[in-house]
């Protein structure tokens, strides 16, 4: 196996594919997401775009679909849940299909959808991440974080160190053998310096500060978690993701 890290879909390359692309959007898409399937949903439906989202939403029965997203962070006028995980309970979602859009998620989510295996990681659900890899075996793997509108950020870089740490310690190859690109010792070396504070980074960073303003200090917490949730998104048609 070979990992790669792209901190942000802007960075990704566009002229191959990985045999399995990681996409991470810890603040707040693929939290959410994972938060969602784990709760019951039956699926989450990404859109990068709203007009698209609300013309593929049409069709489906009122009782069987929610839309949700944010732009800036904030609820888009109309839908029924914003992007903050904590909404995701099961007395909300069960059973129905979230037809979701967000500000960065989404896209980084697009950049990569016709790679044959697609999953989505968060913090809190990064063993499940870890463990299909190591499960698989892909030749090539791309953790791809979403970063905020082509610029980095450090949550989805922190995420993806953490992964790549994971993996490291749990398989028999050594960090020469395992890396693609200079990105990932970045982010391993990110993760360690931050693992056992990673709120307190949340708390501290841009888009972090964002959601502040915004009384995301419960959503901040929530995602700054590790392992605290055992599922794993993975995309069956493309941007399409179900319960592994
Ligand atoms: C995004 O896709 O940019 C994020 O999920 C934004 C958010 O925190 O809602």
């Amino acid at each position: 196996m070979k990992l790669f890290v792209y901190h942000t879909p802007e960075r990704t390359p566009t002229d191959r594919l990985p045999d399995c692309a990681v996409v991470i959007d810890v603040l707040r898409a693929t939290t959410t997401i994972a938060t969602a399937l784990d709760a019951g949903a039956e699926a989450v439906q990404t859109f990068s775009n709203i007009e698209e989202l609300m013309r593929q939403s049409e069709s489906w029965s009122t009782d069987k679909r929610l839309r949700a997203g944010e732009r800036g962070g904030m609820t888009v006028k109309g839908f029924e849940l914003g992007n903050s995980p904590l909404a995701c309970k099961p007395s909300v979602v069960k059973s129905k299909r979230l037809f979701l859009t967000t500000t960065n998620g989404t896209r980084a989510l697009e950049r990569v959808e016709h790679s044959p295996q697609v999953i989505t990681a968060a913090q809190i659900n990064r063993r499940s991440a870890v463990n299909y890899l190591l499960e698989t075996q892909p030749e090539t793997v791309w953790i791809v974080g979403s970063g905020w509108e082509g610029d980095y950020s450090v949550e989805d870089t922190a995420c993806a160190g953490a992964i790549a740490q994971s993996i490291l310690q749990q398989s028999d190859a050594s960090l020469i053998d395992l890396f693609g690109n200079d990105e990932v010792i970045g982010a391993i070396a990110l993760y360690e310096q931050w693992k056992d504070n990673l709120l307190n980074v949340f708390r501290q960073c841009s888009h972090g500060q964002r959601l502040l303003k915004l009384n995301g200090d419960e959503d901040l917490f929530y995602c700054s978690q590790t392992d605290i949730v055992d599922v794993l998104p993975i995309q069956k048609q493309p941007g399409v993701l179900v319960k592994y």
